[in-house]
């Protein structure tokens, strides 16, 4: 009876987005608390970053959950297993560090979820796929926590055991979250066609998890010159990543997406550009540097959240994968061009 079968399946995947959503609610809870215990203001900066992130991403597993359109509660055993946390993280035994490295395991949790829940809807069925497509937002995000709260656990940990701040290897550490981020998204891209050719939401991605980790990095850059390299490193990718949208992408997806939606991404690419600018004209990690820094995180967080969720939604709607996977050929060339003009 595959009528009923399909029912099953639908419903055990509705009981794993409450899963979802559950944990995504105490991760949200564990992270206000380590904010309240927290001192180091490089730590309470990538604390804040991430609460900021894992909010939005809680809005987004809720809109996911009313698309896909069957409600349910969470699995009882995890349940129990948020409450078990809540108590442990409660209590003053653990030292910061251990609170975060049971974090950590949090966040693994749901990074694995999210690809489960992945490759169930592509067995399930289109309709489900499509609903669930804004996870991937998620699900990249997590992974990149993931890599930060190893570098923020390597810090604790060094200091636990000497009194000293480690010799941070930062760009070790921007290139694991960078390579965290974005293999995830290639190995997915790859397993699903099964060729080489890369859909163009998924390069898309890549880019904006690449500029999401330098901005933090550059936020907890500990020298003017490290901010600068990184700082340098950010202005080249946005400025090539969004004149190759301009070029490619855009003027494909108006017809459907619509001439408002799509002018909106124009204009707050203008606008990101000429943030950019005055970025680069200004000494890195000063008062105002910092400042305008921040409304640059806020303008790439907004455009991006809007490019994946109601763009691609729209195109995976009006395009086949093929369709894509040419323009993924096309944006890639386009990048490769700009890259060696500016
Ligand atoms: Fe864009
Ligand atoms: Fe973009």
């Amino acid at each position: 009876m595959p009528a009923i079968l399909n029912d099953q399946k639908r419903a055990a995947i509705a009981e794993k987005l409450a899963d979802i959503k559950a944990i995504q609610t105490l991760i949200i809870d564990n992270e206000q608390q380590f904010l309240n215990q927290c001192s180091n203001d490089d730590l309470r900066n990538r604390l804040e970053d991430m609460l900021e992130d894992d909010h939005k991403n809680l809005d987004i597993v809720e809109t996911a959950i009313t698309q896909y359109g069957v409600q349910s509660e969470p699995k009882t055993t995890v349940q129990s297993m948020i409450t078990t946390v809540k108590d442990t993280l409660a209590g003053s035994e653990l030292s910061l560090y251990e609170k975060l490295s049971q974090h950590e395991l949090l966040k693994h949790g749901q990074v694995v979820s999210g690809l489960v829940v992945h490759k169930a809807a592509q067995v399930v069925g289109k309709d489900v796929e499509a609903a669930l497509a804004p996870l991937h937002t998620v699900n990249f995000e997590n992974r990149a926590h993931q890599e930060q709260l190893k570098g923020m656990l390597e810090y604790l940990g060094t200091l636990e055991l000497t009194g000293q701040e480690p010799q941070q290897g930062l760009w070790g550490r921007v290139q694991d979250a960078i390579a965290a981020a974005t293999g995830i998204v290639g190995s997915a891209a790859t397993h699903a066609s099964g060729s080489t050719a890369v859909d163009v939401m998924d390069l898309i991605f890549m880019d904006h998890q690449k500029a999401k980790t330098l901005i933090s990095e550059i936020r907890s850059a500990n020298t003017v010159e490290q901010g600068n390299v990184l700082f340098g490193q950010l202005y080249k990718d946005l400025l090539v990543h969004s004149k190759a949208e301009e070029a490619v992408v855009y003027p494909v997806v108006r017809p459907f997406y619509g001439s408002d939606n799509t002018q909106e991404l124009y204009n707050e690419q203008t606008a990101m550009e000429t943030l950019l600018d005055d970025l680069r004209a200004m000494p890195a990690l000063d008062d105002l540097f910092m400042a305008k820094l921040k409304q640059l995180k806020a303008m790439v967080g907004d455009h991006t959240r809007q490019e994946e969720s109601t763009m691609f939604a729209a195109m995976r709607k009006h395009l086949s994968p093929s369709d894509r996977q040419q323009l993924g050929v096309r944006f890639k060339e386009s990048k490769q061009t700009l890259q060696t003009q500016i």
